[in-house]
C-alpha cells in the first residue's frame, strides 16, 4: 500500500508541482499574458456542451481573458492553454473530446462531475501536431451513478492512439463494455505509467496475438478491479509489462490458474487477485518475487500448501489468503521471515495450525482474521504478544479456554474491530473497558455484568450470552451507536440509555431479557429495527414509535404493555412505500417470529413486521394500522383487542403472516381478506368472529385451526353454515343461550343506543359466555376485563331494579 502510494505520489507530485506552478503564474500574470484565440475558441466549443448548473464556470465568458477562466491555466509566455482542471465542479451535460485539440494541453481533469455523455468528434483523427497530454482523468465515482443516471459510457477508445505522451489515464466508472478492443487501444500508449480502469465493465483480455512485445513496457500501475473479466488470465498477460509494481484485478470473474509468467513481474509490490474464481495451486514463482509487500488472494478457490511459498516473501506487509481451499500445516516456520507483516487473513481455511505455546512472532499485526479456522479449545497464545491490534476476528474458531489476564488485556487493546462471536467463551469481562468501535461477542457464554464500552462504539452485538445485571452507566456516553443487540441474555433493570442522544441508532434489539420500565421515547429517527420482545416492559406504547420513517421491524411481543395502539397519524414511511432503506448492516441476524414459527433472518427491509402479541393491549385497532400496506407479518394475538376488523385489511396485500388469535375481535371476517393472496399463515382463532368465512382460495386453504374458537363462525374450512347458526332464535335452547339473549336485551336497554349498536350489540353477549373465554383467553385482565366487570355490575343493578 505504502509503496503504491509513494509510486503514485511521485508521479502526482510531479504533475501537481507543474500545476501549482502554472496556477501561480497565470494568476500573477493574467494581465500580461494574452490567451491564444484558437485555444479560446476550442474552450468555448467545449463549454457549449456543458450544463453548468452550479455556476462554477461562470467566468468562462469572452469578456474575460481565457487564461483567467476557472480551471484554465496557460503558459506564461506563449499564452497557450496547458491545463484544464475542472474536477468536482458539479458539471453535467456533454464532454466533447474535441477539447483534445488544444495543442499544448498537458493536464486534463474532468473527474468527479455528473456528465451525461462523452462525444468523440470524428475530426479527432486528423490532429497533426504531437499530443502533449500527460495526464487525463475522466473518471466519475459510484456516488454519481444511480438507476436514474447510469454510468457514463463510451463505445470506443480509438481516440486514445494519438496521445503518445500520456502517462496517467483514469477512466474509472465509465462503462466500457462495448469497447472490445480496449487492451489493444491502451497498448498504443507507449508512455503510459498508470492506468486506472476500475469498475468499467470490461469483459475481455483480447489482444492481437501477433503482438510479441507491447507498448505498455513503462506501465507501473494497472487497476482493473471490479470489472466483468470472465475468462482465464492469458499466459502472456504478465508479459505486457515487466516493470509493473501495482496490479489490482480483484472483484472480477477470472478463473483458471494463475499463469507462471507472473514471475516476470520482478518489481511487483502490490498484487490483488481477491474475489475471483482462480483455481489450482500458486505458481512456485510467487516465492521468488522479492519485492512483494501486498498479496491478496482472498475468496478464490486456490488450493495446495502455502507454507513453503509465502515463507520466503520477507517483504510482505499484507497477506490475505483466506476463503480458499488451501491446506497443510501453518507453523512458526511459515512466518519466521515475515517480520514486516502487519495484516494477516487466513479465515475459512483448512490449515492445521501448529504453533508452539511460547512462540513470539517476529511481527506486530494491526489486522488479524482467523475466523472459521480450527484454533480451539485454547486461545492461540501468540496473539497475546501483539501490542496494538486494530482488528481481531476470531469468530467461529472453537475457542473456549483463555488466560484470563492476558485475554482481558488483549481485548482491551483492540482499537477498532473485535469479533469473538460463535465460540464458547465463559469469561467474566465486566471489569473491562473495550475500546473497539465494532464489537461482536455474540453466541458465547460470557457471564457477569456487561463490560464498559468506548464512547465511540458503533456496533455492539452481545446477543446469545449470559450477561446479567443492568446496562452500566458508562454506556450513557455512547453517542455514535448504530446497532445495539443484547438479544437473549439475562439482563435486568430499567433501560436508562440516553436515547435522545443516540441519533445514529438504526437497530435496537434488547429482546429476550428481563429488562423493565417503560418503553423509551424520543428515539432516533433513523431506527429501522426495534425489538423489545420477551421482557418485562410495562406502560403504554409511545406514539413516537409510529413516527419512525425507516422502521420496518417492530417487535414488542411478550411484555406487559397496556392501553391501546396509538391512534394518531403514523409516519412509518417504510411500511407504506415500497422503496427500500439503505440496509448496509446486512450481516445483522435477528429472530423473526412469523408464520407461527421462529426464523433466523438477516436484517432485511423487505420483511416488514409488526408484532405486538402477548401483551395486555386493548381497545380497537386504529384504522391507521391497516394503511401499512407493505407489512408482511402482523401479529396482534394474545391481547384484549376488541371491535371489528376493518375491510381495509384487504389492502395490506403483501401480508404473508397474520395472527389475530386470542383477542376479542368480533363481527364478520371482512370479504376483502380474500384479496390477501400472499397469505401463508392465518390465525383468527379464539375470538368472537361470526358469520360465514369469506370465500377465496387462500382463506379456504388454511385448516380449521386457523378459525376455531369462534363459536359463531361457519363455512369452509369450518362446518357448513346452517339455518340454525344464521338465525339464533331457532337455536336449540340451552340455559346459557337463553341467559345470553336476555342479558343482551338488558344491555341494549341499559346503555346508549349508539354504543350498544356499535359494539355491545354485536359482541356483548359473547363476552359473557365464560366457557369460551376460559378456553381461549390466556390474558384476561386489562381494559377489556374491566369493561366486563363494569358491565356485570351494571347488569346486576339493572336486574335488581
Ligand atoms: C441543466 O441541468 C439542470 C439541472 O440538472 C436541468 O434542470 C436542465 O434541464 C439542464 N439543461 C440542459 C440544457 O441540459
Ligand atoms: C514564466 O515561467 C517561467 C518558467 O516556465 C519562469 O522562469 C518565468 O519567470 C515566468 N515568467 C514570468 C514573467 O513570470
Ligand atoms: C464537438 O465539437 C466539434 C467541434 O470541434 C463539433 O463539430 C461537434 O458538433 C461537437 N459535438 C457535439 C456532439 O456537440
Ligand atoms: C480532417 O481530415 C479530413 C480528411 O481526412 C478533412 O476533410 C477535414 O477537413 C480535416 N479536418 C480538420 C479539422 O482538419
Ligand atoms: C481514478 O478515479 C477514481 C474514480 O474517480 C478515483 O477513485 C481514483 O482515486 C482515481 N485514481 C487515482 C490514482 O487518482
Ligand atoms: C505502439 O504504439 C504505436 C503508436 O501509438 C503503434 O503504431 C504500435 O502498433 C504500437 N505497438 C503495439 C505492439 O501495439
Ligand atoms: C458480464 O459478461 C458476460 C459475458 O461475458 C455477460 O453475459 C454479462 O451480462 C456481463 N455482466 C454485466 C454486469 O455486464
Ligand atoms: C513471456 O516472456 C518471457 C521472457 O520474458 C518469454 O520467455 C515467454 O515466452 C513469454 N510468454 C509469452 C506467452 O509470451
Ligand atoms: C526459501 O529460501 C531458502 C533459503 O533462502 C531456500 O533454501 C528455499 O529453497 C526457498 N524456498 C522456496 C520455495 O523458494
Ligand atoms: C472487578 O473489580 C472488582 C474491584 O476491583 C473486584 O472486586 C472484582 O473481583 C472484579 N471482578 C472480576 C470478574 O474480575
Ligand atoms: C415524516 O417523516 C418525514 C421523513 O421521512 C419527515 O420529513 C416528516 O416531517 C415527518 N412527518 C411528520 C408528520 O412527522
Ligand atoms: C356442506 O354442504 C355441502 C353441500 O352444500 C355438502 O356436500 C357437504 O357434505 C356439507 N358438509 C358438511 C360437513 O356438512
Amino acid at each position: 500500500m505504502t509503496i503504491l502510494t509513494s509510486q503514485m505520489s511521485l508521479l502526482l507530485l510531479l504533475l501537481l508541482s507543474l500545476t501549482t506552478f502554472h496556477r501561480s503564474v497565470s494568476s500573477n500574470d493574467q494581465k500580461l499574458v494574452q490567451c491564444n484565440e484558437k485555444d479560446e475558441e476550442t474552450l468555448l466549443i467545449f463549454k457549449k456542451g456543458i450544463n453548468d448548473s452550479y455556476g462554477k464556470i461562470s467566468t468562462w465568458s469572452t469578456e474575460i481573458d481565457c487564461c483567467a477562466w476557472e480551471g484554465v491555466h496557460c503558459d506564461n509566455i506563449t499564452g497557450r492553454v496547458t491545463e484544464l482542471d475542472l474536477g468536482n465542479h458539479g458539471l453535467t451535460g456533454e464532454i466533447n473530446l474535441s477539447i483534445l485539440q488544444l495543442e499544448f494541453l498537458s493536464y486534463l481533469d474532468l473527474s468527479q462531475n455528473w456528465f451525461d455523455v462523452i462525444s468523440i468528434p470524428a475530426t479527432q483523427h486528423n490532429i497533426t501536431h504531437p499530443s502533449n497530454l500527460i495526464y487525463l482523468d475522466l473518471s466519475t465515482d459510484s456516488i454519481y451513478a444511480s438507476p436514474l443516471k447510469p454510468f457514463l459510457h463510451m463505445n470506443n477508445l480509438d481516440w486514445l492512439s494519438p496521445l503518445s505522451s500520456l502517462k496517467y489515464l483514469n477512466l474509472s466508472f465509465i462503462d466500457l463494455h462495448k469497447v472490445t478492443n480496449w487492451l489493444q487501444a491502451v497498448n498504443t500508449l507507449p508512455s503510459l505509467l498508470e492506468l486506472q480502469l476500475y469498475n468499467c465493465n470490461l469483459n475481455n483480455f483480447i489482444i492481437n496475438p501477433s503482438i510479441q512485445y507491447s507498448n505498455l513496457s513503462s506501465l507501473l500501475t494497472l487497476d482493473l478491479a471490479v470489472n466483468n473479466l470472465t475468462s482465464q488470465l492469458p499466459n502472456w498477460f504478465f508479459n505486457l509489462t515487466k516493470d509493473l509494481t501495482y496490479l489490482d484485478l480483484r472483484w472480477n470473474n477470472i478463473h483458471g490458474e494463475i499463469p507462471s509468467s507472473l514471475l516476470n513481474l520482478q518489481n511487483l509490490r502490490y498484487l490483488d487477485l481477491s474475489f475471483n474464481k482462480l483455481q489450482g495451486s500458486l505458481p512456485d514463482g510467487i516465492s521468488q518475487l522479492p519485492n512483494i509487500q501486498h498479496l491478496d488472494l482472498n475468496s478464490n478457490m486456490l488450493s495446495g500448501s502455502i507454507s513453503s511459498i509465502v515463507g520466503n516473501l520477507s517483504s510482505l506487509h499484507y497477506l490475505h489468503i483466506g476463503y480458499n481451499n488451501f491446506s497443510g500445516e501453518i507453523s512458526e516456520n511459515t512466518f519466521s521471515k515475515l517480520s514486516y507483516l502487519d495484516s494477516l487473513d487466513l479465515s475459512s481455511s483448512n490449515f492445521v495450525f501448529q504453533f508452539d505455546l511460547d512462540w513470539v512472532p517476529p511481527f506486530q499485526l494491526s489486522y488479524l482474521s482467523l475466523s472459521n479456522t480450527n484454533q480451539g479449545p485454547n486461545f492461540p497464545s501468540w496473539i497475546y504478544t501483539q501490542k496494538s491490534p486494530q482488528l481481531l476476528d476470531l469468530s467461529s474458531s472453537g475457542i473456549s479456554l483463555v488466560d484470563k489476564n492476558m485475554f482481558s488485556s488483549l481485548i482491551e487493546r483492540i482499537s477498532h474491530y473485535l469479533d469473538l462471536s460463535n465460540n464458547s467463551l465463559t469469561v467474566d469481562i465486566s471489569n473491562l473497558t473495550l475500546k473497539g468501535y465494532t464489537l461482536y461477542l455474540s453466541n458465547n457464554s460470557f457471564t457477569g455484568g456487561l463490560p464498559n464500552i468506548s464512547p465511540n462504539a458503533r456496533v455492539v452485538d452481545f446477543s446469545y450470552n449470559s450477561f446479567s445485571g443492568s446496562i452500566p452507566h458508562s454506556w450513557n456516553n455512547m453517542k455514535e451507536l448504530i446497532n445495539i443487540n443484547l438479544w437473549s441474555n439475562k439482563l435486568s433493570g430499567e433501560v436508562l440509555l440516553p436515547f435522545s442522544d443516540l441519533k445514529q441508532l438504526h437497530i435496537l434489539n434488547l429482546g429476550k431479557n428481563k429488562l423493565s420500565g417503560t418503553i423509551p421515547i424520543n428515539m432516533s429517527q433513523k431506527l429501522q429495527v426495534v425489538i423489545l420482545r420477551d421482557n418485562l416492559f410495562e406502560g403504554t406504547i409511545p406514539p413516537q414509535l409510529f413516527n419512525l420513517p425507516d422502521l420496518f421491524h417492530l417487535d414488542l411481543a411478550q411484555n406487559k404493555l397496556l392501553g391501546s395502539i396509538p391512534d394518531c397519524a403514523y409516519n412509518l414511511t417504510q411500511m407504506v412505500a415500497s422503496n427500500n432503506v439503505n440496509s448496509f448492516y446486512a450481516d445483522v441476524t435477528y429472530e423473526l417470529f412469523t408464520k407461527g414459527q421462529d426464523y433466523m433472518y438477516n436484517i432485511n427491509p423487505r420483511r416488514r413486521t409488526i408484532d405486538l402479541s402477548a401483551n395486555n393491549l386493548s381497545g380497537n385497532v386504529p384504522l391507521e394500522l391497516f394503511h401499512l400496506v407493505q407489512v408482511q407479518t402482523l401479529n396482534l394475538s394474545q391481547n384484549n383487542f376488541i371491535g371489528t376488523i376493518s375491510k381495509m385489511i384487504g389492502g395490506m396485500n403483501n401480508m404473508e403472516s397474520l395472527d389475530l388469535s386470542n383477542n376479542k375481535f368480533c363481527g364478520e371476517i371482512p370479504q376483502s381478506m380474500s384479496l390477501l393472496t400472499f397469505l401463508e399463515y392465518l390465525n383468527l382463532s379464539c375470538n368472537n368472529f361470526d358469520g360465514k368465512i369469506p370465500i377465496g382460495t387462500q382463506l379456504q386453504s388454511f385448516n380449521a385451526s386457523s378459525y376455531i374458537g369462534n363459536p359463531k363462525l361457519c363455512g369452509a374450512p369450518l362446518n357448513n353454515c346452517t339455518i340454525k347458526e344464521e338465525n339464533p332464535k331457532n337455536a336449540t335452547p340451552s340455559p346459557e343461550n337463553e341467559d345470553d339473549d336476555s342479558i343482551r336485551e338488558s344491555v341494549f336497554l341499559g346503555m346508549g343506543v349508539g354504543f350498544a349498536a356499535g359494539f355491545w350489540g354485536i359482541c356483548g353477549s359473547l363476552f359473557l359466555i365464560r366457557k369460551w373465554r376460559h378456553a381461549c383467553y390466556r390474558f384476561v385482565d386489562g381494559v377489556g376485563d374491566k369493561l366486563y366487570v363494569t358491565l356485570m355490575v351494571k347488569l346486576n343493578s339493572f336486574h335488581r331494579n
